[in-house]
């Protein structure tokens, strides 16, 4: 596929076929993260794939942060349980799902040009594994967020969840992309 179809047409899709990936292109993806631009070359970049039943330990975490959010928010018991179940079988959207962590930098400024470097390798992510026709979308929410989860990854301070990057075989059709054009986003400085 040529890099311009592969930018027009990939689409985040948010269903897709429990049927497995091999683990060969789930490293192709990988490797297509960290050609990604990054400032100074630190490398930002650390990768978590759950795969197959490598899923669960992902469910269990977030089942427990969803208790944890549940209880800060004073839910009763019954919303607490339907929380947590519907937390803990997002883990199995997907048969693969990679968490992106970007690591602190040095200062300020270096840690977000890191976070910026992830956010390109997860691009970069997401069209190779269009190129191979598997499907993916970057999700985040509570469970990049939450303090609990970056215990979970035992994270430091500054270092972030960029994305979950959900990957599979699609199990759903195209749709149309809605996108203002370029024109209406751009100044153009000319001489
Ligand atoms: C930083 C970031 C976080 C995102 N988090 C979510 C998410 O939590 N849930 C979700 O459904 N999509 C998430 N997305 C995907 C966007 O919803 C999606 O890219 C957008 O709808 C445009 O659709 P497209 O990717 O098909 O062009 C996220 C995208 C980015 C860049």
């Amino acid at each position: 596929m040529e890099l311009s179809e592969a930018i027009a047409t990939r689409q985040s899709v948010n269903r897709v076929k429990q049927e497995p990936v091999d683990r060969a292109l789930i490293e192709q993806i990988l490797e297509s993260a960290i050609h990604a631009p990054n400032h100074k070359i630190t490398e930002p970049w650390r990768f978590h794939v759950f795969s197959g039943k490598g899923r669960g330990e992902l469910a269990r975490a977030r089942a427990e942060l969803a208790r944890i959010q549940s209880e800060e928010e004073g839910e009763d018991e019954e919303m607490a349980a339907g929380r947590i179940s519907r937390e803990r079988k997002k883990a199995f959207r997907a048969p693969v799902v990679i968490a992106v962590i970007s690591l602190a930098g040095r200062d300020e400024v270096e840690t977000l040009e890191n976070y910026a470097a992830c956010c390109a390798a997860v691009q970069n992510m997401q069209l190779t594994a269009h190129s191979l026709s598997l499907a993916s979308i970057w999700r985040t929410g509570p469970a990049a967020y939450h303090g609990y989860m970056q215990k979970f990854f035992d994270l430091s301070d500054g270092d972030m969840i960029v994305a979950y990057l959900y990957v599979g075989y699609p199990d759903m059709g195209e749709r149309p992309r809605r996108r203002a054009p370029v024109a209406e986003k751009t100044v153009w400085h000319e001489g």
